[in-house]
């Protein structure tokens, strides 16, 4: 494990561990405020991601920021990251091995940033930090604490760029989310 951001970052931006490293333009390390009391956390960088170095940066990211300035939350308040720092190729999900190599990383910046409240964007991200009995279509919505940390699984952005009826939901979770944010 890693004591430092200068250390993470580090470690990540040389990163050969699995075979993504051979196809990446940059590694996609995180974003946002390094003290953050709010997290959230993604599956892996998009081809903007991937040109950029930043995370949500494209379609799936302009929603997100919609949904953040409609509810009041400051996109330079929160961090966000990625439970995979470099684009699996074709968008596809990142394999087992991609994750088992890269989920260290993450880990490290939970324990960084040590935020009160994480919001689990997608089944990616839901299944590899509370483990592979969850899902999302049973878990959105509903608060999961452990560790002394809240957790808030809700759908991933571009599920709701492909499916419009999920909006409302998303909306609606992160509106929890603002309201647990008020209430620490
Ligand atoms: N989708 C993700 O899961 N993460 C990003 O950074 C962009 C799109």
């Amino acid at each position: 494990m890693y004591s430092s951001w200068e250390e993470l970052e580090n470690a990540c931006k040389t990163c050969k561990k699995c075979k993504l490293c051979g196809s990446r333009t940059n590694v996609v390390i995180g974003t946002g405020n390094k003290e953050a009391d709010l997290m959230f956390i993604g599956e892996g960088p998009g081809a903007d991601e991937d040109a950029s170095g930043n995370p949500f940066v494209g379609r799936a990211g302009k929603l997100m920021n919609m949904a953040f300035q409609a509810l009041g939350i400051n996109r330079d308040e929160v961090y966000i990251a990625n439970v995979v720092k470099c684009r699996p190729p074709n968008n596809r999900n990142p394999e087992e091995d991609e994750v088992n190599s890269c989920l260290d990383y993450l880990r490290c910046q939970v324990m960084l940033v040590k935020p009160k409240v994480i919001v689990l964007l997608g089944n990616v991200a839901l299944k590899n930090i509370l483990g592979k009995d969850y899902g999302i279509t049973n878990s959105r919505g509903k608060w999961i604490e452990k560790n002394g940390i809240f957790y808030m699984p809700t759908f991933h952005p571009a599920a709701l760029l492909r499916d419009e009826s999920k909006k409302i939901l998303f909306w609606k979770d992160l509106k929890e989310v603002k309201q647990k944010m008020n209430n620490f």
